[in-house]
């Protein structure tokens, strides 16, 4: 398959935050990938700004070890590094002083996109948005780039809202989601609304149920301090898993447009009913050979926090009426990976007698690691022995179906070009983030409120006990985490 990638237009992206942890990891390893596919015009400039002294020769330096060491695979050779680097700049400011705002002034170009990259904590974005426009930096055309967490309840997202409004209109506002940059979680959409066959089957009539399962081996070494004060809800459910949800679950949208798609979205996320306590499963990780507890990995000896959540939901509509929603997520897990599975339901009736066995259609979509999807469908056992019905998955994986080479860019990458491009379908709008903290809060406050104790389960497992009841209950059980 041939790849088409489309120059974008000439811009300045300037990177608060540009010696951090994200920024190294991701946001520049990421523009290298699209600078060397030819999506970047030779123009196009990256200006790291941050509190430490450094001229641009010590960032390029900082930079071209980053990409060394986080930038993927064996095709991340040197290879046009250096004209890369070349590209970028480097300015030392101080985000609530006035220290290197004149010079940042001086480096932007007129005629080109100027876009802002807020990697830095959320404290710091009203002082940015403010000394932005205090030295006339950014103007009505202007990006600005914000990541998660965005607030950690309504009150405090409706506040960081209101701070960035003062400033910036709401089309001028990318507020990242990286798991919508996910080339998958697009293709949800392209699965559901670009083929005739499963929408007509996409509601209570055949659906029996939806699991979406995020689960991560990894724990929380070395960012505990800012995990424990958020738990698997704040990090992963209301935000990446929630937004997996609303694409399964939305209408479809008129046109594949940012404010049509988002409105359906965000209607999803207004109909979801509250969920009962019995209805929410919090766990922690304890110690295992391969690692320490989560209280050992966040340095909190009586963290409640839960490194593991697993909630059953409905949506209250006529789409999905009875029909429940179960996610789960957690970190040291038995295997990375992510799936939603769509369960249709069973056969009213089946003309094969003796076949007592349940047979299922389930379509699962796979995120990571491995993209693709599969169907289960039921066929004859081939060979004698009369009729015998065997379940089997009708597998596509996308690097067998559509070759190897298919160099699909990070999440990061495809979320800054759109940024460039002015494109704000996968990106999250503010009142879509306040309706999800509005969900989600009284949640928290419900466990909080009980002094819930989160279960311990197992690293390498699939969480505690308490999870599997929650489906076992409904007559159902959770599909396998497999790798
Ligand atoms: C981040 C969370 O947003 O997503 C992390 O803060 C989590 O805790 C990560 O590990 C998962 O992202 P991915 O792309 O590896 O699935």
């Amino acid at each position: 398959m041939v790849s088409r990638v489309i120059p974008v237009d000439n811009f300045d992206l300037v990177i608060f935050g540009g010696t951090g942890d994200l920024a190294r990891r991701k946001i520049l390893p990421g523009l290298f990938r699209r600078f060397r596919s030819g999506q970047l015009p030779a123009e196009a400039r990256v200006i790291g700004a941050a509190r430490s002294e450094m001229d641009d020769a010590g960032y390029r330096q900082m930079i071209r070890e980053a990409i060394a060491e986080f930038g993927s695979e064996e095709k991340e050779d040197a290879d046009g590094i250096d004209a890369f680097l070349e590209r970028l700049h480097y300015v030392a400011i101080d985000a609530m002083g006035e220290g290197g705002w004149k010079q940042l002034r001086d480096l932007m170009r007129d005629g080109v996109v100027r876009a802002f990259y807020f990697s830095v904590a959320p404290s710091l974005f009203g002082a940015l948005a403010e000394r932005l426009h205090e030295h006339r930096i950014a103007d009505g055309e202007s990006r600005i780039v914000v990541e998660k967490p965005f607030g950690r309840d309504l009150a405090s997202a409706k506040a960081l809202n209101a701070t960035l409004a003062e400033h910036f209109d709401e089309s001028q506002i990318y507020r990242i989601d990286h798991y919508l940059g996910k080339e998958t979680v697009q293709n949800l959409m392209a699965t559901r609304f670009g083929n005739v066959l499963f929408e007509p089957l996409w509601n209570s009539h055949y659906i029996d149920h939806i699991q979406i399962t995020v689960a991560e081996t990894v724990g929380v070494t070395g960012r505990g301090s800012y995990y424990d004060k958020s738990g698997a809800m704040r990090d992963m459910v209301q935000n990446h898993l929630m937004q997996l949800l609303c694409l399964i679950a939305m209408e479809p949208p008129s046109t594949y447009d940012a404010d049509t798609v988002r409105d359906e979205k965000l209607k999803v996320i207004r109909a979801l009913q509250p969920v009962e306590p019995h209805q929410v499963v919090r766990g922690q990780y304890e110690a295992s050979q391969d690692g320490p507890s989560y209280r050992e990995d966040a340095e909190n000896p009586r963290s409640f926090t839960e490194s593991f959540l697993a909630l059953k939901c409905h949506i209250a509509n006529w789409r999905w009426a009875k029909v429940p929603f179960y996610i789960r997520t957690g970190k040291r897990m038995k295997a990375r990976s992510s799936e939603i599975a769509v369960v249709f339901k069973d056969l009213g009736h089946s003309i094969f007698e003796g076949d007592t066995a349940r047979h299922r259609n389930i379509l699962s979509i796979q995120l990571q690691p491995n993209e693709g999807m599969d169907l289960q469908v039921t066929i004859k056992e081939p060979g004698p022995g009369g009729m015998r019905l065997v379940d089997v998955p009708l597998d596509m994986t996308f690097a067998d179906a559509l070759g190897p080479d298919q160099e699909a860019p990070d999440a990061y990458e495809r979320l800054i070009m759109d940024v460039i491009r002015g494109n704000q379908t996968l990106f999250m709008r503010g009142d879509e983030v306040e309706a999800a903290w509005a969900w989600t809060d009284p949640i928290i406050e419900g466990w909080e409120a009980r002094n819930d104790v989160p279960k311990l389960y197992e690293a390498g497992t699939a969480g505690p006990e308490d999870a599997m009841m929650l489906m076992h209950r409904d007559g159902r059980r959770w599909r396998e985490i497999k790798g």
